[in-house]
């Protein structure tokens, strides 16, 4: 759709054309909303979505009558997705208004003080816009029964049990004052290290990369399977109210003490001059001390863990904000004012291609030097040839980046009319850079990979892994120490790490006598290892830290792990047919395990995982339990809390099961429990049972 005539004329329009444009603006935005609520997949910034938004509404304002019941600006934008049940919110999940300007802060008073025809300075509760997703927390009697997305403001969808996963938030409030009925609203946000965590794990498995850490939480938050959210980490900050069956709070700093008090998750609150990482919020008197704490935390916020758009201002006292009330979709006692976008242009010199540990080819955007939110960028994945066609990155390319979570660089776009002539699309080539062997792309897979497995470069990366903090730890042996061992032909395989001897070392350009011994020491302090850290640092595709601690729990010695058969590995807990499989390729290589061997030859000692011993083993001695459905957390986590209390793990139901743990969606086993009246349990009743 072409753009019917340029927003700066409003004002200017005939009606004819105000119409037109009203009417692009709807569909835009409603694509829009689309695109970021629904699919994840947002093609502007919020602040360009902001300025369509506010075009929309002066011409409404305009021209009264083309405002139309169906315009963006009378409803919340998203939508509901059929898979969790819909719920309706009993208070409409209202908007803000957004304000981009420090003028426009003061703007905001003023407005509020027309409003309330006095002049006086107010007090305002100020805290950073998360930009994550919104939920609304729904207690009954003080339990937590429904999560509710925002959906289009007043139906949103449960989608209690990935909400359940995240650990501050409490199943029941503790302490007094519990109404019989709170809907409390909140932020879920990922945090930018397990965002980054997160699609280092997806690039390794060949999966499609979340681009920002609000796409991740808001793709988590819709997996129907909530052990894919346990292993997240969503984490939650609550930050207004709902429905209250009692009138119970005068002001928002009231409703925050209380939140806290009965154990829910907030951003404390401290004095303006002292605004630190962990404590956001403050209550500021009048405009003035608004738009310090905005520049206060505009310079905080690239120290965060968590990303912030701009800051939340609300009336404090819950009288003033009543009497102020709501417009259309946002109350007039609170706004949002943004900071600017953390965006820099540069021109992209270079599309280099890496090969990881895995043999993943990765193409990399060199650019020009550029300064984004303070950190000088110079590179920027380009994930995979999906993504690059998508984008269109080619070489000389003039982009625009960002840094996603405000951490990773990212090519936004690339802007087409600085293109230089004769360019060229950028294909990723079908040999492997380092070692020129094929690269081949998997079916179901988007990434191509090297097919060599002693490719230089992937023996490198599987030697960095080795000696990775969670893996073996050897601390003094960094990344660029490999490529150099590697290179002098020090270290080819893991074992010859333990075959590193003084003199070899310091006989390398620029080792030193201090840095070597430090070396040697912190090898022989990674001997001491656990069995699960020795399995996870071998490198085997698909076993991560997760997969590595269940088969050390299982195996509980290294011996006993190599000599492990298909039948039992698809027995434990989470491990499916395709890492069986590529546990099995490994297990069949005879120098994989003649490696192995050597290292504890070489004098590795693999400690088997602690138990964390439950507070009584006598709990649930003598009782067999089977754990059935979708539970809040990892199925194999569920049964080791069983087995620390002394329970025995069954797996499927007979008369002599003394328990079945039944999550959501429980099936077959949950009739024949129900068949041979076995007792049933929830995951509320195991953990109080625990709890006990
Ligand atoms: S208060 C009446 N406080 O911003 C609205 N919202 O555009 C009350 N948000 O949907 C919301 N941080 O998802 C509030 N500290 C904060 C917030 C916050 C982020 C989000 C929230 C809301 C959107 C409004």
């Amino acid at each position: 759709m072409t753009p019917p005539r340029l927003p700066n004329i409003i004002g200017l329009m005939t009606k004819p054309e105000a119409k037109k444009r009203v009417a692009f603006l709807i569909a835009e935005l409603e694509r829009h909303n689309h695109l970021y609520h629904s699919l994840d997949q947002p093609e502007i910034t919020d602040f360009e979505f902001d300025k369509l938004f506010q075009e929309l509404l002066s011409l409404e304002e305009e021209f009264p009558e083309l405002k139309s019941v169906n315009s963006p600006t009378q409803k919340v934008g998203g939508s509901v997705i059929e898979a969790f049940e819909k719920m309706s919110h009993k208070e409409p999940m209202l908007s803000l208004q957004n304000t981009y300007s420090t003028d426009e802060i003061i703007e905001f008073e003023k407005k509020i003080h027309r409003q309330l025809s006095t002049e006086n300075r107010l007090e305002f509760f100020c805290s950073p816009k998360f930009d994550g997703v919104a939920i609304e927390l729904v207690y009954e009697l003080g339990r937590l029964t429904h999560a509710i997305t925002r959906g289009d403001g007043s139906v949103g969808e449960d989608v209690i049990s990935n909400v359940k996963t995240i650990r501050s938030v409490p199943l029941e409030l503790k302490g007094k004052n519990i109404p019989d009925r709170i809907d409390i609203r909140g932020e879920i946000l990922i945090f930018k290290n397990d965002f980054a965590a997160l699609n280092e794990l997806y690039q390794e498995r060949g999966l499609l990369t979340f681009a920002n850490p609000r796409n991740a939480a808001a793709g988590t938050l819709r997996q129907l399977d909530s052990r894919i959210a346990a292993e997240r980490n969503l984490k939650l900050f609550c930050y207004s109210l709902g429905f209250c069956s009692e009138d119970l709070f005068q002001s928002q700093s009231d409703f925050e003490a209380q939140l806290s008090q009965w154990g829910l998750p907030i951003m404390p609150s401290t004095a303006l001059n002292q605004l630190n990482p962990q404590k956001l919020s403050a209550l500021c008197k009048g405009s003035d001390e608004v738009i310090a704490y905005y520049r206060q935390l505009e310079t905080l916020r690239s120290d965060l863990d968590f990303d912030i758009d701009g800051i939340v201002v609300k009336v404090n006292s819950y009288k003033t904000q009543k009497s102020l009330g709501n417009i259309a979709r946002s109350p007039r006692w609170a706004f949002a004012a943004k900071f600017k976008p953390q965006q820099a242009k540069t021109v992209v010199e270079e599309i280099v291609v890496q090969v990881g540990r895995t043999g993943a080819l990765t193409p990399v955007a060199i650019m020009n030097p550029v300064e984004v939110g303070g950190v000088t960028i110079t590179n920027a994945t380009l994930h995979n040839q999906d993504e690059i066609d998508r984008k269109d990155v080619r070489v000389g390319d003039t982009v625009l980046i960002h840094r996603a979570g405000d951490v990773i660089p990212e090519i936004i776009e690339v802007l087409i009319n600085k293109r230089p002539k004769h360019s060229k699309p950028f294909k990723i080539p079908n040999l492997c850079p380092t070692c020129h062997s094929t690269a081949e792309q998997l079916e179901g897979e988007v990434v191509k990979r090297c097919t060599n497995s002693f490719c230089p470069s992937v023996m490198v990366e599987t030697l960095k892994h080795f000696v990775s903090r969670n893996a073996m730890n050897i601390d003094k042996l960094g990344s660029k120490q490999i490529e150099i061992f590697y290179q002098a032909g020090l270290i080819k395989t893991f074992s010859d790490i333990y075959r590193l001897s003084y003199d070899k070392i310091i006989s390398l350009d620029r080792q030193g006598e201090k840095s070597t011994q430090n070396l040697l020491e912190s090898i022989e302090t990674s001997k001491d290892t656990d069995l699960h850290r020795l399995i996870y640092a071998l490198g085997i595709r698909h076993v991560g830290e997760q997969t590595a601690r269940t088969l050390a729990r299982s195996y509980k010695t290294i011996e006993s792990f190599l000599e492990t058969s298909e039948e039992e590995l698809l027995n434990l807990p989470d491990i499916g047919p395709k890492v069986a499989q590529s546990i099995l390729k490994a297990l069949k290589q005879k120098a994989f395990i003649k490696e192995v061997l050597q290292l504890i030859d070489l004098g590795v000692r693999p400690k088997k995982i602690k138990d964390s011993p439950h507070k009584s083993k006598a709990l649930f001695a003598g009782m067999g339990f089977v754990v059935t459905g979708t539970l809040p957390i990892p199925r194999n986590q569920v049964q080791d809390l069983i087995r620390d209390a002394g329970g025995q793990i069954l797996s499927s139901v007979s008369k002599n099961t003394s328990v079945l743990i039944a999550g959501e969606n429980a099936g077959s086993k949950l009739e024949k429990a129900e068949k041979l009246s076995v007792p049933i349990w929830t995951w509320d009743d195991l953990n109080a049972k625990l709890n006990k």
